[in-house]
């Protein structure tokens, strides 16, 4: 397991694996998150039911802590590797020829924005100002309000435009690295898993991007 883990081919898995999780993370957040179109109550609601469900919330967060400290670790590592064996007359690869393009420098320039973004953007907003208002009767976070402040800076809308346009970039290529990682980019699949990864990453960082520029412009 170990041996795995420490091989090239096994960091590409956890990256894979990892990566899925954030996708399937991404992609659950951006569409709850489109309640901010249709209404404020209902998406202070929305996200007072995830905060209040304790055990799913810690879970969740560890989960997502864990697959990002590894998938960032695995993408370092892989990249000192994959320099240091360029500095030879021959690159190492899994099956003994061409070194695997993980460490690609796009790649790592766009993960690194938005590892930034998501550091930045935890400041911004779970640990932002905390406003208060109540829903049915019930007291709680007017995340709403935080939005339309925030997203009412031209300079927070554009950061977030450029950092989620990264992002779409990042979610094409990583399905792409996932099916290659795993086995399953079957020659005859290629233009398929092309098609799905591009789909996923245009619904996900379109649904994102709507977000700021709705709130920017009409709320
Ligand atoms: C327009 C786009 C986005 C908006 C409006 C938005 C909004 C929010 C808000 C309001 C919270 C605080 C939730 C709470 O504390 O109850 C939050 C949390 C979070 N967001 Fe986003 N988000 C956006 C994009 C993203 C993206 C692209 C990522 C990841 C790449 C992301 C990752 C996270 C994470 C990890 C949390 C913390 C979850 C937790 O610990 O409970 N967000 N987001």
């Amino acid at each position: 397991m170990l041996n795995f883990v420490r091989s090239t081919v096994g960091k590409k898995y956890l990256m894979g694996l990892t990566g899925l999780i954030w996708a399937g993370f991404v992609l659950t957040h951006m569409a709850g998150n489109m309640l901010i179109l249709v209404d404020p109550s209902a998406y202070n609601a929305y996200g007072h039911g995830i905060v209040s469900n304790k055990a799913l919330l810690y879970g969740a967060e560890i989960l997502l802590a864990l697959a990002l400290i590894i998938h960032v670790s695995c993408a370092v590592i892989l990249t000192l590797q994959n320099r240091a064996s360029r500095g030879r007359s021959y690159r190492i690869g899994p099956n003994g020829n061409k070194a695997p393009n993980v460490g690609s420098n796009w790649m790592l320039i766009q993960g690194s924005v938005i590892l930034v973004f998501i550091i930045l953007h935890l400041i911004t907003f779970k640990y932002g100002t905390y406003y208060e208002t109540t829903v049915n009767g019930v007291v709680m976070r007017d995340l709403s309000r935080l939005i339309v402040e925030v997203f009412h800076q031209p300079g927070y809308v554009v950061w977030y435009i450029v950092a989620l346009v990264l992002l779409g970039f990042h979610l094409t290529q990583g399905v792409r690295s996932v099916f290659q990682s795993l086995g399953l980019l079957h020659p005859g699949y290629q233009n398929l898993i092309r098609v799905a990864g591009l789909s996923y990453a245009l619904i996900v960082a379109g649904g994102f991007i709507s977000q700021p520029i709705y709130v920017y412009l009409i709320q």
